[in-house]
């Protein structure tokens, strides 16, 4: 469903991505892990077409992302919950939610788009009073949430989540969690997640990929990981100050 192959990007001097290879199947749930700064959401942007690589080759649902025709109609097919949530500040929490289902190709009446948006706001843990409030009233888990409901409002058949649990109490990520764990075996969507949170990693993920000096340096099944013979890896999901990652940045 998804793939990459030698994917580079660099911003002037500084190399990002250094060659990464990944591919994540159909209806699988594959989770990027990886230090700060390695270049997790550079990857994703890269995939959504926000940033063109400088060499490589990135396919989605068989299409190559830089070479696909008619752009909104491919991108209908995806959700995307971006690392600050990004919603629209001039616009209420219903109209953020059913943004896509306001206009172009997934256009609905406004009453049955408001309603969704409702749905979804109940499935993040959110009530209909806040369809009518705006951003700058919700505390910062609450747009998290509201990012998440808007990214699953046209039912995609492939979902980004960028941090999807940051700056969630325990409860409300353990919620989240299972929210994209149902998206993935009820809805059968591909889902690519980029977490820190590793109670997150161990609740949603099929397969896990760690990002380390601009490459995929693990890639393997969630039950692997433990027992996984990589000093890197092994340092970074204890969480351990002592090991071969460099904390200086
Ligand atoms: N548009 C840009 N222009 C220049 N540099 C950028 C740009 N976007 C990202 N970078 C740089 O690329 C590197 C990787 O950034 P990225 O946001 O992908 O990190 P990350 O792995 O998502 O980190 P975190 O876990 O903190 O979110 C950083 O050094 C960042 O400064
Ligand atoms: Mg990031």
């Amino acid at each position: 469903m998804i793939s990459l192959k030698n994917v580079h990007k660099a911003f002037g001097s500084k190399e990002i991505l250094r060659g990464v290879d990944l591919d994540v199947a159909k209806g699988e749930s594959c989770v990027i892990i990886g230090g700060s700064g390695t270049g997790k959401s550079v990857m994703l942007k890269c995939i959504l077409g926000l940033i063109k690589p400088d060499q490589g080759m990135i396919s989605v649902a068989g299409e190559d992302i830089t070479t696909t025709g008619d752009r909104d109609a491919f991108l209908a097919r995806f959700g995307m919950l971006f690392q600050g949530a990004a919603l629209f500040d001039s616009l209420p929490v219903w109209q953020n939610v059913a943004f896509r289902l306001l206009r172009g190709s997934l256009k609905r009446p406004k009453a049955e788009a408001r309603d969704i948006a409702i749905e979804k706001l109940r499935r993040v843990g959110l009530g209909p009073d806040v369809a009518d409030l705006f951003p700058a009233e919700l505390s910062g888990g609450m747009q998290k949430r509201v990012g998440l409901a808007r990214a699953i409002a046209a039912d995609p058949e492939i979902i980004f989540f960028d941090e999807p649990t940051t700056g969630l109490d325990p409860i409300m990520a353990g919620v989240i969690n299972e929210l994209i764990r149902e998206i993935v075996v009820e809805m059968g969507a591909t889902a690519l997640t980029i977490t820190h949170d590793m109670t997150s990693v161990r609740a949603i993920a099929d397969k896990v990929a760690m990002l380390h000096g601009g490459k995929i340096r693990w890639h393997g099944p969630v039950s692997e990981m433990d027992g996984a013979d990589d000093p890197y890896l092994t340092q970074f999901i204890t969480g351990s100050p002592d090991g071969p990652i460099e904390t200086l940045r």
